[in-house]
């Protein structure tokens, strides 16, 4: 028989993660809801915007105003993405509890959406957690189209392996690796992580999957087979990155959790008080989410 943890950490990255790939700017007002109702749903994490530039994603512009206007929750970690000094000046202006940097495994990529190249790069985000660490803030660092790139197809996992070990040797404390377009299928993941082993401190290591192609689960039950405890995931399903083409929604919260509970794995969640943020934002966004939880739901209430 397969075994599986006792508990899995879920962090939702729907504020951020989901947001940013909206057409439609959600107002601030419905934004801080729309976390507040997350914090009291159980989450130990809530990525709950960036600090970019509001010309490269509107939608999250205001960064600055949500970190203070939420109602901050004792025993959860709220975070966001810095891609610079600058943004992480914004963040420790705010007091945000943790910074994510972000790089991508393939140059073109990264190029498009951070305007550098990899080489470019590296620089910017080691002074970003020097500075971060002095401050006291923990660092999340991620690298995206690990398993496929928009651009450039197929990405070596040595590549990938580079990239991680040099934000890792920055300080970063967790690694998460991006399905950013969600191609992964369960046997690559396998053999991904398999190799990964020999380079990679799996207690530091997050999974992030995109359910573009509806294989983000599997991949999370094979992850999950090489003890991996710690995954993303966005409510609903929303999400999607707007550099790059193809992105769709991240692995759908409700459907993880749900998931989980019925294969007896504590995540810490309410489903209930999960449902009820999924509603809210739905009707905010005014789109059925494509989460399978949210489908059996709208089916029922109509
Ligand atoms: P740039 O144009 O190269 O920036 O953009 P720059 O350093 O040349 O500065 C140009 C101007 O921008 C300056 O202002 C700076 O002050 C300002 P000016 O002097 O011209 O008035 N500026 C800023 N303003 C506000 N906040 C900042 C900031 N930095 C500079 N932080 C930059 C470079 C990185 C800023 C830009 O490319 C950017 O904001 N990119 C963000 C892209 C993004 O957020 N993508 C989505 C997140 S990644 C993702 O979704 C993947 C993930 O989910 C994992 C996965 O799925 O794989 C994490
Ligand atoms: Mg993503």
């Amino acid at each position: 028989m397969l075994e599986w943890p006792e508990k899995v950490t879920i962090k939702e990255v729907g504020p951020r993660d989901g947001l940013q790939n909206e057409p439609v700017e959600v107002p601030l007002q419905d934004k801080v809801a729309w976390i507040d109702l997350l914090s009291e749903a159980g989450y130990s994490y809530i990525e709950f915007s960036s600090f970019v530039h509001p010309k490269w994603i509107p939608q999250l512009k205001d960064a600055k105003e949500v970190a203070e206007m939420i109602s901050r929750k004792k025993g959860i970690t709220y975070a966001a993405l810095v891609p610079n000094r600058r943004g992480l000046e914004s963040a420790i202006d705010t007091d945000v509890d943790e910074v994510s940097v972000f790089m991508s495994a393939s140059d073109t990529h990264n190029k498009k959406n951070i305007n550098k190249s990899i080489e470019e790069t590296y620089p910017v985000l080691k002074e970003v957690v020097q500075e971060a660490k002095l401050e006291g803030k923990s660092v999340r660092g991620y690298v995206s189209t690990v398993f496929g790139c928009p651009y450039e197809g197929a990405i070596a996992t040595d590549q990938v392996a580079r990239v991680s070990e040099c934000l890792l040797e920055m300080g970063i404390d967790e690694l998460s690796l991006g399905d950013t377009i969600g191609v992964a299928n369960p046997r690559q993941v396998d053999q991904a992580l398999s190799e990964w082993k020999q380079w990679l401190p799996f207690d530091k290591l997050a999974m992030h999957f995109h359910n573009t192609r509806g294989m983000a689960l599997s991949n999370v039950l094979v992850s999950m087979q090489h003890n991996i405890t710690t995954f993303d995931a966005a409510l609903g399903g929303l999400g999607g990155c707007p550099y790059a083409k193809g992105a769709s929604g991240n692995l759908a919260t409700d459907d993880l959790v749900h998931m989980l509970h019925q294969m007896g794995i504590e995540t810490g969640i309410d489903e209930e008080k999960l449902k009820e943020a999924a509603i809210y934002i739905q009707r905010v966004l005014n789109k059925a989410l494509p989460s399978h939880q949210m489908q059996v739901i709208n089916k029922e209430r109509v």
